[in-house]
């Protein structure tokens, strides 16, 4: 049973000895907390690196003789205190803490105190050096106590495969008689003890097309254990990755857990919304970069078939400390339990992100592993193709793609993975940083890059997959990025809203995508020119008109990415069937649109030289000068200065049109507001739901470059965490809304002003 001890703690910053005493003053939080509000860039990230003092009171109606205490993430360490009696000293950082307090308990008036450190500490990883991402401070995971009977399962382990086994591995405390109840959507498939086959007509794989979850019971005497349970076989040869058997190519993104202003203490309602917003960015595996993330996430990626690969705590570095490998093996122990039971995960990540090779290290976490779980793969991420591999896979980050000539190297170049299945778990990344307010041409060339590296590891049969670095732009440390303390690495920037890669993303595994990377406008492109347009989808073909006139279809780009499921739709034609010019032969008049297009992309002054003979030929053939010729650019080609156009993209598939699109110049605007739920739920923790903001066009096309104050106001039960004044960021922004405690459902108001409307959201509170 468990008490959630999320609401009313007393907080100050630093060591406050009176937090030991009933004279503490303080300010009131809620867990998950974050000491100190940070601005998303330009601050000083020794802001949060303090003492921070947390008490609260709080009682144990129940009479169950064991109890812990769960602190599930607390940054880094703390000194813990319960009825003025020390605990100890804790070691959290990404992984929980359980404090057992059987007996100390008293029914009313318990007082736990906690001095938390969160200073970055260089004999515990991920510190030691510079590590390219911020941990940030506070009790930023919840916090229970968890209550059982005098026998109970100290820990269990299941395993169940595709064909049907099912196998429960419990460790005990006193006695009492085991038992287990399997069923699926409320129907009861199985009663068994500690293991049973389930027959083939109620067997129901896992896999992330249909994500099938079992309920298990395991009851222990009085003590219980709810747990989702997926049969599924998840294994990796050499030449790939096999899910339940069949060959499934890996396409992932890397997340790192941190939002604006809440730094990691986002709470539950957050990390479910980053799966689900992940699960409809076309992947099928996500990387827990660099370190054991929030239950609640790992859970969503259980119920939605997103597959996952963790990390132990780290970057780059490895410390020669004894302390410092102790706690690094510790974490490594830590974090197989704490997720060994998650269908989702289909490797550990048990080596230190892009580290050097250290053969005592390693072998003692692939032993420590051996123990805990034999049954599931390890991994371990290098930035290097030759080394020791002690793991079961080779995963290689491979930042090779420096143009859209090359994406990625080949398998049989990694030479330290013979033998091995293989992985790429980054690319891109610091090789093409990209704000989601930089330019058109930059954002579309972003998207591209990560296409080109899917597509070269698609048609390489010895990688497994690929998995881009990264989902969500992150808060970094000062030695990184562009200063203002963000990794602009993401395909969604750090609010979660999409820049053009990550519509490339979601064609790959969504029905429904349309999204061109490009702005159809000359004067949004160096020199005036208009490059192709890269359109990201599902469908079989688009097709284009200008004005109302049709002027071809497209059909997606097989020859600069082969080895995609939906590879880009290239649009490089922008005259087609509207050339209508009596005077050139057929023949002369198929040269010269391709010429004008050529002429579109690079310039006049970079044509062919076959270019300039043809159009030499034609001045001379049919009386032209070569202003003649130019203004026929101008008339079909929109440059600089021209009329205003509407280009519109039509989408087909299977011979149906699945959907549309108008590029042009923008002339109205209004704000777009979105919730993921307007439901919300104030019980053992507050809810939170990101509220997306984006300045649009008349057609649906976001206004890119719109900074526009945005000025929030809240009535009710809800607040909004950030700033209640701020800019739009690339054309968007989001607000997080979040929930205080009611008595019977409320209703609560979100208005949003902008410069020329206001925006209202209506919740309810419960
Ligand atoms: C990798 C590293 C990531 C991130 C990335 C930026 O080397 O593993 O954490 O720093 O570079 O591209």
């Amino acid at each position: 049973m468990r008490t959630y001890l999320n609401h009313g703690w007393l907080f100050a910053k630093g060591k406050d000895e009176s937090f030991l005493s009933k004279k503490a003053v303080g300010e009131t939080v809620e867990i998950p907390h974050c000491p100190v509000m940070l601005p998303i860039q330009y601050f000083d990230e020794k802001s949060y690196q303090g003492l921070w003092s947390y008490r609260r009171e709080f009682d144990a109606p129940n009479d169950l003789p064991t109890q812990f205490l769960v602190f599930e993430g607390a940054m880094l360490q703390f000194n813990c205190y319960l009825n003025g009696e020390p605990l100890g000293h804790f070691v959290s950082g990404f992984l929980p803490v359980r404090i057992d307090v059987s007996g100390k308990l008293k029914e009313k008036g318990n007082v736990l105190v906690v001095y938390l450190d969160s200073r970055e500490d260089p004999l515990i990883p991920p510190f030691g050096k510079v590590v390219d991402y911020l941990t940030f401070a506070g009790i930023y995971r919840e916090v229970y106590l968890d209550s059982r009977p005098k026998a109970y399962i100290e820990d269990y382990f299941v395993r169940a495969d595709s064909n049907g086994h099912i196998k429960v591995d419990v460790k005990t405390k006193g006695e009492a008689t085991l038992s287990c109840k399997l069923t699926y959507e409320g129907e009861q498939i199985a009663s068994f003890v500690k293991e049973i086959t389930v027959p083939n007509n109620r067997l129901h794989l896992y896999s992330p097309e249909f994500p099938c979850l079992y309920d298990l019971v395991i009851s222990y005497g009085e003590d219980k254990i709810e747990t989702k349970v997926g049969f599924r076989d998840a294994t990796w040869k050499e030449d790939g990755f096999y899910l339940n058997g069949t060959k499934t190519k890996l396409l992932g993104l890397n997340r790192h857990q941190s939002f604006p202003y809440f730094g990691m203490a986002a709470p539950r309602s957050l990390q479910i919304e980053d799966a689900e917003l992940l699960k409809t960015s076309g992947i099928n595996v996500v990387r827990t970069s660099h370190y054991p993330q929030d239950e609640s996430f790992l859970d969503a990626c259980d119920r939605l078939g997103l597959l996952l690969i963790d990390e132990i705590p780290g970057w780059q570095f490895i410390s020669k400390e004894p302390k410092w490998r102790e706690n690094c093996l510790d974490f490594a122990r830590r974090m197989i339990l704490k997720e060994r039971n998650h269908p989702c995960l289909i490797a550990y990540g048990l080596r230190i992100d892009e580290s050097a090779d250290d053969h005592e290290l390693y072998s003692s976490i692939q032993a420590a592993k051996k123990e805990l779980d034999p049954y599931r793969p390890s991994l371990g991420v290098r930035n290097f193709k030759e080394s020791e591999c002690l793991e079961d896979i080779y995963a290689y980050n491979d930042f090779s793609c420096s143009d859209l000539t090359h994406g990625a190297d080949k398998g049989t170049s990694w030479k330290g993975a013979e033998g091995k299945p293989k992985l790429v778990t980054e690319h891109n990344g610091h090789m093409f940083p990209t704000k989601s307010f930089d330019s058109t041409a930059r954002r579309s060339e972003h998207a591209l890059r990560h296409a080109k590296v899917i597509s070269d590891v698609g048609g390489d049969p010895d990688i497994a997959g690929a998995i881009g670095w990264c989902a969500f732009d992150y808060n970094t440390h000062r030695e990184f990025g562009c200063n203002d303390h963000i990794c602009h690495h993401g395909v969604y920037d750090i609010f979660r809203n999409p820049k053009e890669a990550a519509y490339l993303y979601a064609s790959q595994g969504k029905e429904g995508v349309l999204q061109a990377a490009s702005s159809f406008l000359s004067g949004d492109y160096d020199e005036a020119l208009l490059p192709p347009a890269y359109v990201f989808t599902d469908a079989d073909r688009v097709e284009l008109r200008k004005n109302g006139v049709r002027i071809g279809d497209f059909y997606p780009d097989k020859e600069d990415f082969p080895n995609m499921v939906h590879p880009p739709i290239k649009v490089d034609d922008w005259i087609g069937e509207t050339f209508d010019e009596p005077r050139y032969s057929e023949k002369d008049a198929k040269k010269m649109v391709a010429a004008l297009n050529y002429a579109a992309q690079f310039g006049f002054s970079r044509i062919h030289f076959s270019h300039k003979v043809l159009m030499l030929k034609a001045m001379l053939k049919y009386h032209l000068t070569f202003t003649d010729i130019y203004n026929t650019y101008g008339k079909y080609i929109s440059s600089w200065g021209s009329e205003n156009t509407v280009w519109s993209l039509t989408a087909y598939k299977g011979g149906k049109e699945v959907g549309r699109i108008e590029k042009g110049p923008s002339l109205s605007f209004h704000l777009e507001v979105k919730a993921a739920r307007t439901a919300l739920i104030h019980d053992d923790r507050y809810d939170c739901v990101r509220v997306s903001i984006a300045k649009l066009d008349q057609n649906g096309n976001l206004c890119r470059f719109a900074s526009d104050p945005i000025e929030v106001k809240t009535e009710g039960p809800i607040e909004v965490y950030g700033p209640s004044l701020f800019s739009l960021y690339g054309g968007q922004s989001a607000v997080f809304v979040r929930t205080k405690a009611v008595k019977k459902p409320t209703k609560a108001k979100l208005i949003l002003k902008g410069q020329d409307e206001e925006k209202t959201i209506e919740f309810e509170v419960k």
